[in-house]
Order: C-alpha cells, then structure tokens, then sequence
C-alpha cells in the first residue's frame, strides 16, 4: 500500500511525496529528496513538528516524549514526522519554505489544446501536457500560467482534475487585461504554453460534514476540479452549491453542474445574477441565496471562491451572522500587481 502525501510550505508551494506502509513521512520525504526539518528522528527533539490538515495516520504517544509533542498539540493534529505513519493521503503543512526545504518548483509545458469562448465575458481552455503523470495536485489549487511572449505570469485554478492529460482553466476575458488579450485575439491552437505549480491552500479536504460551495464568476473553476473529483470518490455528506454572477452572460458551464446534479443525490445548485437588468429568476447576491437547511446549524464546511469584493462581502456576511460553519475555506481572485 503506498499513500499519497502533500507537502504544503509556507511560501504556498505544494510537493508531493508517495509513502509507504510502515514508512514514515520524514523517511520517504528524504528517500524522495524533500529535506523537510528534522533532526534527532527520534520523537525527542520537536524539530520535525508539523501539521496535519487531513488524513489518518498511526503516531503512538509512546513513540515520543512530552517536550517534543504534548497531548494538547497531537489532539489539534499537530505530528512528528518522523514517528508519523500515515494510513491514508495526506495532507501535511510544513513551518517551512519550499526553498528552505531544497524542493524545486516544477514547471510544466504544453501545447495549448482547446479555446472556447464560452460567453463575451468567459473562455475555457486546455492544455495538453507533456508529463501528465507528474502533474499531482489538490482539486482547488492553482498554477502560474506564463503569458507567452512575456515574462509575466497569472495565477489560474484548475478546473480539471488532477492526472488529466489536459489541464483546463475557465477564464474571465477582462477587456485589455494581458492574458484576456491573449487568449482572445493571439492565442493559436498547437501553440506552447507553460506553467509553474500548484499552489494554494484552498483545496478540498474529505468531506466529513455537509459542505456549501458559494462561487463568483469565474471562481467556479476551482469548484468544478472539485465536484468531478467527488463524482469518482463516491457516497457523500450533500454538497450544495450556489453560484453567483454579475450579468446573465457570465453563468457558465451550468450544463456540468446539471450532469453531476442528475447523476448524484449528494449535490444540488442554484444560480443568481447581481444585475439589476437580469432576467433571471434568482437575482441579487449569493448570500440572499443560501438555504438556512443548508448551513446545518452550523456543522457545515464552507467554500468560497471569487473575486476579491464578492469574496469579502461573503466573508462579512459569515462574520456578521451568528453562524460559525466549523472550517471555512476562500480563494480570492486577486489582480496581479503587474
Ligand atoms: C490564486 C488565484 C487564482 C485565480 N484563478 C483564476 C481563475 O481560475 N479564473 C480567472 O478568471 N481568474 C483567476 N484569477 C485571476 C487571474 O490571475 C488574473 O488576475 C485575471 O485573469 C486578469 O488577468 P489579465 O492578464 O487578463 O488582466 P491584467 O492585465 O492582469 O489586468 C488588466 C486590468 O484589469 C484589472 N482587473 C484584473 N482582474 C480584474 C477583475 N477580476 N475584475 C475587474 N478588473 C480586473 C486589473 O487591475 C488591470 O487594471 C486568479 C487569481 C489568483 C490570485
Ligand atoms: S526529528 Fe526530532 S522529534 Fe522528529
């Protein structure tokens, strides 16, 4: 049996090691070149101290000593990597940068595959992959995609899911913004595009609970990574979801939501539209939009991903209600600076 674990470090840079059974995390991080801290590998000294943010895993008390571990810090899922033996994925946070830890950022090339251009404001394209096999990443993460011709660089999630021979990306076209420019009136299809990644914190950890998916614009993509991913992972706690846009241009690949929503009872959606001169039936923001079932008192796992004021409008809207879901999760869309 070998385990897939991520390494997440804190320059947001996420490594990937395979561990196997009876194996510890610290042994097949080193076996596989990622010098993550460490030093006595003992449980004595704490040097290797990490966090577990999801998966199971065996690390018995008696393998470690007090001062290296209390009980308090192993029940909030804090481990030793050295004593920890995982039995499932996991994911790892590493107090640590990439480079401190010797592990390169990996550089993917392509040929750009697919362009649609799914509404005035939306385009949808795909990468074909030279290595697909080495492409590992969490559903909701996002990579740096290199603007050909340039040396800028923007961020984008995935909207395929990991291992896929294409990476897809669902993209706002923003007028005169450099990718937008690119991927509407330059880009041929054939042509070399590549990327650096993945990124990113927001990812989807096992799903434990009722979970609310809440996505603006293009903040849909990493949702859509998401939900075909849970569609080859099987039963569930329900999913909804509720997407909101500006326009009535902006609601794309509805149809996706449509299938997974025929062909699993875990998941439901709804669609809103902000404008005033919408014709559609749900209008307003996606806060106006939740069911109250749907937050489950409160035993609820929440998504958000959009761009930065939607983002933070929701955000308020969590803080000001008297709801605390027990983990919220975001990605905001963030202009680049450039
Ligand atoms: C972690 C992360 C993940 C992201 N994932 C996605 C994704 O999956 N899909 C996606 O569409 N975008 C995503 N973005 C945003 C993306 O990286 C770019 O910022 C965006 O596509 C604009 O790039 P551009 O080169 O076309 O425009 P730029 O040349 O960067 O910008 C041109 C002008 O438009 C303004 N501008 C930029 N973004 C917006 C906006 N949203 N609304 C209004 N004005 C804007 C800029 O301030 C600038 O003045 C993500 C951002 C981050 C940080
Ligand atoms: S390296 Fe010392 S406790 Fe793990």
């Amino acid at each position: 049996m070998e385990y897939s674990i991520a390494l997440q470090f804190e320059d947001g840079v996420t490594g990937f090691i395979k561990c196997e059974a009876d194996e510890t995390v610290a042994e097949a991080a080193y076996r596989q070149k990622f010098n993550i801290p460490v030093d006595c590998l003992d449980g004595a000294c704490g040097t290797c101290r990490c966090h577990c943010e999801s998966g199971s895993y065996d690390m018995h008390p008696d393998m470690y000593i007090e001062d290296a571990l209390t009980e308090a810090e192993a029940s909030e899922g804090y481990v030793l990597t050295c004593q920890m033996i995982p039995e499932s994925d996991c994911v790892i946070k590493v107090p640590s940068s990439s480079e401190a830890c010797k592990v390169g950022k990996s550089t993917f090339k392509g040929k750009l595959q697919q362009l649609n251009v799914l509404s005035e404001s939306t385009i949808h394209f795909g990468i074909d992959i030279e290595n697909p096999d080495a492409l590992v990443f969490l559903p909701g993460q996002y990579v740096n995609i290199n603007i050909p011709d340039s040396d800028e660089t923007r961020s984008y999630s995935f909207s395929s899911v990991p291992n896929a021979k294409q990476a897809e990306f669902v993209v706002r076209n923003i007028p005169n913004g450099k990718m937008s420019t690119f991927l509407s009136d330059i880009a041929q299809l054939g042509q070399d595009i590549d990327f650096e990644g993945p990124f990113g914190s927001f990812y989807l950890r096992p799903l434990v609970r009722p979970t609310l998916f809440l996505a603006g614009g293009t903040g849909i993509a990493p949702f859509l990574s998401m939900l075909k991913s849970l569609e080859v992972s099987g039963g569930h706690h329900p999913v909804n979801m509720v997407y909101g846009v500006t326009n009535d241009t902006d609601l794309v690949e509805i149809e996706k939501l449509e299938e997974v929503k025929q062909n699993h009872a875990w998941f439901d959606y709804r669609t809103c539209v902000a404008s005033e001169d919408s014709h559609h039936e749900r209008k307003g923001y996606v806060t106006s939009h939740v069911e109250e079932d749907w937050l489950n008192g409160g035993d609820v796992d929440v998504y958000l991903c959009g761009p930065l004021a939607m983002v933070d409008a929701v955000s308020h809207w969590l803080d000001a209600s008297q709801l605390k879901p027990s983990n919220f999760y975001y990605e905001k869309f963030t202009p680049s600076e450039k």
